[in-house]
């Protein structure tokens, strides 16, 4: 059931527990997810960065796959189409597109550009029934070509954020995207609290969700983080399997290059992922 990511997100944050965002590529991704969501009974978020966007050939292809499969996969559990990390351009377009909910990333302007930028798309998402995420403070690391410098949000302009009725917020509280370097400082959970202090009821979005120690996201869930985004662990895992099934030479035993049975290991393997973070982040059985 494709809907707005508003509802899943306030009843996570309610019942202290957090939505995955997982990111999709292709087709095979898509499937993964939705179905293991509806195994799991859980609310699901699928994220499209604007590269993805454009590798799969635009947004309302996207669109047009996500709606089809989750009717011919008779998909019950709640399922947002989401934005990741949109550009002012990429945000409206996604809206026309028929995706259910984006995120506009005006974290690279200065506060007050964010927050007018973010003002006009807020009114455009919900005059369209679509919910919206808005950034302050930038994520660290690369998310397909996003590059941020990865500095803590100011609590004072998450709240300014917040009260443009933005229905989540992401917040840099030194998270990363793709994989954390050794000498990471972990993240500053002094910061978050600060933030929900200031941004009450709203829920949090923890992005760079790959490689965050169980106990760092507990703690995080438990200081109002609510939807939890996850990329580049699908990535390795489904490179990982791919590679041993070519390494073991089963693409020429048989019909082994079928592109069906080459692709399968690969999918399982985000299956078995998405599910791992599913149980981990609480939201199992809360479709
Ligand atoms: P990772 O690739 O680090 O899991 O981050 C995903 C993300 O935050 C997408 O916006």
């Amino acid at each position: 059931m494709l809907v707005s990511a508003k509802e899943m997100l306030d009843k996570a944050k309610a019942g202290h527990y957090a939505v995955g965002q997982f990111n999709i590529n292709n087709l095979e991704w898509t499937k993964a997810i939705l179905l293991t969501a509806e195994e799991c009974k859980s609310p699901v978020i699928l994220g499209v960065s604007e590269g993805a966007g454009k590798y799969m050939t635009g947004f309302k292809t996207v669109a047009a796959m996500v709606k089809a499969m989750d009717e011919s996969l008779g998909i019950t559990v709640p399922v947002a189409l989401h934005l990741d990390h949109g550009t002012y351009e990429g945000t409206k377009a996604c809206i026309e597109a028929g995706f259910t909910s984006v995120m506009f990333d005006g974290s690279s302007y200065d506060i007050n550009e964010n927050v007018e930028k973010t003002k006009e798309l807020v009114e455009l998402s919900h005059k369209n029934g679509i919910s919206i995420e808005a950034e302050v403070g930038s994520i660290g690391g690369e998310e397909d070509g996003v590059v941020g410098m990865g500095e803590c949000a100011d609590p004072d302009e998450c709240k300014m954020v917040a009260d443009l009725g933005v229905d989540m917020l992401a917040a840099g509280i030194g998270n990363i995207h793709g994989v954390y370097p050794e000498n990471w400082a972990g993240l500053s959970f002094e910061t978050l609290d600060a933030i929900q202090q200031k941004t009450g009821a709203m829920p949090l979005v923890l992005h760079g969700g790959t490689g965050i120690p169980d106990d760092m996201i507990a703690k995080a869930i438990s200081l109002g983080v609510s939807k939890i985004n996850v990329n580049t662990e699908c990535q390795l895992v489904f490179a990982e399997a791919t590679r041993k099934y070519i390494e073991a030479g089963k693409d020429q035993q048989g019909k082994g290059f079928d592109p069906r049975k080459l692709l399968a290991p690969g999918t399982d393997a985000i299956k078995a992922k998405v599910k791992e973070k599913m149980e981990l982040f609480g939201s199992v059985g809360k479709a």
